[in-house]
């Protein structure tokens, strides 16, 4: 499982836990999730802001009305941007206002307005715990789907010893992970194919394209994230792709087929996402041409087709193909979808105006008589949502595993 990308609102508030607050930003954010902390004035007593400022990376929000602030991103648009609320530590006092539905400071709103999941990790004083009227704001706040974590037993800050204690970080790092997460894909095998391929002219020179392979990273982590193990055959890229995936490393297209053919035995679902060269040259040399040769053509012969190898294959995994298009989107990914015999073509738009390196992106996901327009959004979002789109091809019903193991596509499904 993976926190990258992953955007954690995280709630601190006024307990003398509070500096533990400051391992778990340190914990999340090396784990590669954005941490936005929003401080209750209480909480500014325990720890300064700027020791969250430095670990997470942004400033901390700490007032409802702070024009200048509010102008950058509304409390509103705060709220849409987190994937999960944390509140860690929780005070006493915290638990009750947002059993109250109270909305008088920026932590309680951004509760209200969300449709996160939430998540609170109450810590305060044992007889507080144990209070009846603590404990009715917790079983109400379980009542309405926010998930309470339990806080642990032991010695406490004012000398008694009983239940009231902020849990580890790394505990409340493991359940911010797995939090909200739809499991659908475990114990699937995913391939993605990611980034460009280059074709070697000589020892100094090669035939390439535009490709950075960060659509492929973010779809490996999004069907990390669902739960899929994932093998990522990937051409030469600068981002450091999951540790998480089984990463493989190639360079051209014949050793992009190769990997793919050998681990597509045990695989489900491959998702071609890498912008393999079609052409290269037929005789690469061993010592480097010299300018004064003055080589005027170059002879090229067509690379293999990874996705078409794969679609003739009596028994093949679903397949989901992406389609760089410069026009006629639709039609251009149907065609390339009968062609190749897949199941989805997902089609994206380049040109002057849009490129393979654009951080947003709109896709068209096609198949033999629908297509689906998403963004457009941030790569990483859209990889979720084709993710998503994907699973639920596979499967209406809800065993997406049962479905993919016992059919293993035998036949042409477009
Ligand atoms: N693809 C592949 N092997 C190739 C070329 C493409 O597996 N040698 C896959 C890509 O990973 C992508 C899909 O085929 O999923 C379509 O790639 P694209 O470059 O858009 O289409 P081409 O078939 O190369 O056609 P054209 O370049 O003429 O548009």
């Amino acid at each position: 499982m993976t926190l990258r990308y992953r955007k954690i609102l995280l709630g601190v508030t006024g307990s003398i836990a509070a500096y533990k607050a400051c391992e778990l930003v340190r914990l999340l954010v090396q784990d590669g999730a954005e941490v936005q902390v929003v401080m209750s004035p209480a909480a500014e007593q325990f720890v300064g802001a700027m020791t969250f400022e430095a670990l997470s990376r942004k400033p901390v929000r700490t007032a409802l009305f702070d024009r200048e602030v509010e102008m950058a991103m509304s409390h509103i648009e705060l709220a849409r941007w987190a994937d999960a609320v944390v509140i860690a530590p929780a005070s006493a006092n915290c638990l009750a206002r947002l059993a109250m539905g109270l909305a008088d400071d920026l932590l309680t709103t951004l509760c209200l307005a969300t449709r996160a999941p939430v998540v609170i990790a109450p810590a305060m004083n044992t007889a507080m715990w144990e209070n009846p009227a603590t404990q009715a704001h917790v079983h109400a706040l379980v009542e309405r789907g926010v998930q309470v974590v339990s806080p642990a037993v032991g010695e406490q800050a004012c000398g008694e010893t009983g239940p009231g204690r902020l849990p580890d970080p790394e505990y409340l790092r493991a359940v911010i992970e797995d939090l909200g997460t739809d499991r659908a894909l475990q114990g699937i095998h995913a391939i993605v194919t990611a980034g460009p391929t280059r074709e070697p002219i000589d020892p100094a020179r090669f035939i390439s394209n535009f490709s950075t392979g960060r659509m492929g990273c973010a779809l490996a982590d999004a069907l990390l994230e669902r739960g899929a193990r994932v093998t990522l055959i990937h051409g030469p890229i600068d981002i450091p792709p999951s540790s998480d995936a089984d990463c493989v490393a190639v360079t051209t297209a014949a050793e992009m087929l190769e990997e793919t053919l050998k681990r597509s035995e045990d695989c489900q679902l491959l998702v071609a996402n890498a912008a393999v060269a079609d052409w290269r040259p037929c005789a690469p040399t061993d010592r480097k041409t010299k300018k004064a040769q003055e080589v005027r053509t170059l002879e090229l012969e067509p690379t293999p087709d990874i996705l078409a190898t794969l679609g003739q294959q009596a028994s093949r995994p679903y397949l989901v193909g992406f389609a760089a298009e410069t026009e006629d989107l639709e039609e251009n990914a149907r065609a390339k979808l009968r062609a190749k015999n897949v199941d989805l073509m997902v089609a994206n738009r380049i040109g002057p105006n849009h490129g393979f390196g654009d951080a947003e992106t709109t896709l068209e996901v096609v198949d033999a008589d629908s297509v689906t327009r998403l963004g457009p959004d941030s790569k990483n979002t859209l990889a979720r949502q084709l993710v998503d789109h994907i699973t639920a091809r596979l499967s209406p019903a809800s065993s997406v595993v049962d479905f993919l193991h016992a059919a293993r596509r035998t036949t042409h499904s477009g």
